[in-house]
């Protein structure tokens, strides 16, 4: 009785654990890996920097970009003693997975050029 109960439990188990695998996207996987390595001490919860002054903003930044600085990171092209430790150990995967994530983000929004603000606009014509 109770073996069967078992098998059941763990043949649920096995099915939620893959469809959870099966819909996990890059972008998914690197939020969690985000949490996970401690990113989000410095860069904030979804990339978006609580001290830009200190740490850059992430999200919304090109993917192949932060490939890029990571990868740059990791092999010590780029030099920064912070950076190139949190990076040390990461696969190319999990870079992948770290971009794609704060890619998905919404970034910093700028007034386009050209187009003046509202109350920066002459009132007197
Ligand atoms: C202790 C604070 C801290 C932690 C934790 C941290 N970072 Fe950073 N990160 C920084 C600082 C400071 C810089 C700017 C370094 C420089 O000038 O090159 C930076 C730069 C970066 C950049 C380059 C941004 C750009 O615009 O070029 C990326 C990408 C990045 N971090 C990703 C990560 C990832 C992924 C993790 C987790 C594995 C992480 N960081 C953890 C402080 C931190």
């Amino acid at each position: 009785m109770a073996t069967v109960k078992w098998s059941e439990c763990a043949l649920v188990l096995l099915l939620g654990l893959g469809s959870t695998m099966a819909i996990a996207s890059p972008a998914e996987r690197g939020e969690a890996v985000h949490r996970e390595k401690g990113c989000d001490a410095c860069h904030g919860e979804r990339g978006a920097s609580v001290a830009p002054d200190q740490f850059p903003h992430l999200s919304g930044q090109y993917a192949s970009y932060l490939e890029h600085a990571l990868r740059g990171y990791r092999d010590g092209s780029r030099r920064h003693a912070v950076m190139n430790q949190m990076a040390a150990d990461l696969s190319d995967r999990e870079i992948r997975e770290l971009a794609a994530f704060y890619a998905a983000q919404s970034g910093l929004v700028t007034a386009p050029r050209g187009h003046p603000r509202r109350d920066q606009r002459s009132t007197t014509r």
